[in-house]
């Protein structure tokens, strides 16, 4: 499946006068933006192996059948904003959403205007206001590494549940899940695009670091870039320990949106 939005990715070649493309290796740098290389890159490549009408479909389902009334949706950690436009359109949900890296933001924000986006990180927010649900999925709080990041940020979820409302998490791997040194080659296309993406996993202790390289082959030549992401791994056990530590109620279903589970919160009596 190709994103129609496509058409909106913005590429830096290095191009010699006259001369032919040549690759650029770009450093590694600290920034807080995980996805810094490829934010703009995100529909495309996920959107190659990773069915989100069927996700948004399956959580639409699920609110319906734990939460009958539930309205309206704050996405934790949003990325493009690409579940918060389609329970949205599709499902007729109202849906806000937040991420850390304004790249995502401003492309969730033009996807899915009538919802609201913020610019936060997911372990301090007060956004003043409540919803029938919080939903954090693909993982993306694996990307605090820590439990006491993960506790910080399932308080801030409580605290902008609505009486009724549900905490919906999709983790990352739990520790001995992953195979060290494994790794997965993708490659998306759409309009002049070709992105080829190799991912290298490394394990050490409860940390997993993923090192993505990107070739992106666009009209202008090609480009190289890395990413390293780190996300935690935690137990099932500490992820229902830290839901109860902050007064929500969770239940895990092993299988999930994709396989990688999903934990289910109400706040507790
Ligand atoms: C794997 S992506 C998932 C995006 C989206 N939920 C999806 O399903 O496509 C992980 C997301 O987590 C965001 N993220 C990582 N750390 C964060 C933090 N501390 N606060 C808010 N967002 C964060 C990243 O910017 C990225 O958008």
């Amino acid at each position: 499946m190709l994103c129609a939005r496509a058409h909106e990715l913005t590429f830096n070649y290095l191009r010699p006068a006259g001369g032919r493309p040549q690759l650029k290796r770009e450093p590694l740098d600290r920034s807080p933006y995980v996805f810094r290389e490829s934010a703009e890159l995100y529909d495309l490549i996920y959107s190659s192996f990773k069915d989100y009408s069927q996700e948004a479909r399956d959580i639409a389902l699920l609110l319906r059948r734990i939460h009958p009334h539930c309205r309206t949706i704050l996405d934790v950690a949003c990325g493009t904003g690409e579940h918060a436009h389609l329970l949205a359109a599709d499902h007729g949900l109202q849906v806000d959403g937040l991420d850390l890296d304004p790249a995502f933001v401003r492309i969730a924000r033009a996807k899915h205007p009538v919802g609201e986006f913020y610019e936060a990180d997911m372990v301090d927010f007060h956004l003043g206001q409540r919803y029938d649900a919080v939903l954090c999925l693909f993982s993306s709080i694996g990307y605090l590494r820590t439990l006491s990041n993960v506790r910080r940020a399932l308080a801030c979820f409580r605290e902008h549940l609505a009486p009724g409302g549900v905490v919906i998490v999709e983790p990352w791997f739990a520790p001995d899940v992953l195979e060290p040194g494994h790794t997965t080659t993708r490659t998306a296309e759409a309009r002049g695009l070709r992105v080829v993406r190799v991912s290298q996993t490394e394990v050490q202790d409860r940390l997993s670091r993923l090192r993505f390289d990107y070739e992106i082959h666009g009209p202008g030549g090609v480009r190289h870039a890395t990413e390293v992401h780190e996300l935690g791994l935690f137990t099932t056990d500490e992820m229902l320990r830290s839901f109860e530590e902050v007064g929500l109620l969770a239940e895990h279903d092993a299988q999930g949106l994709t396989g990688r589970g999903l934990f289910v919160a109400k706040a507790a009596a």
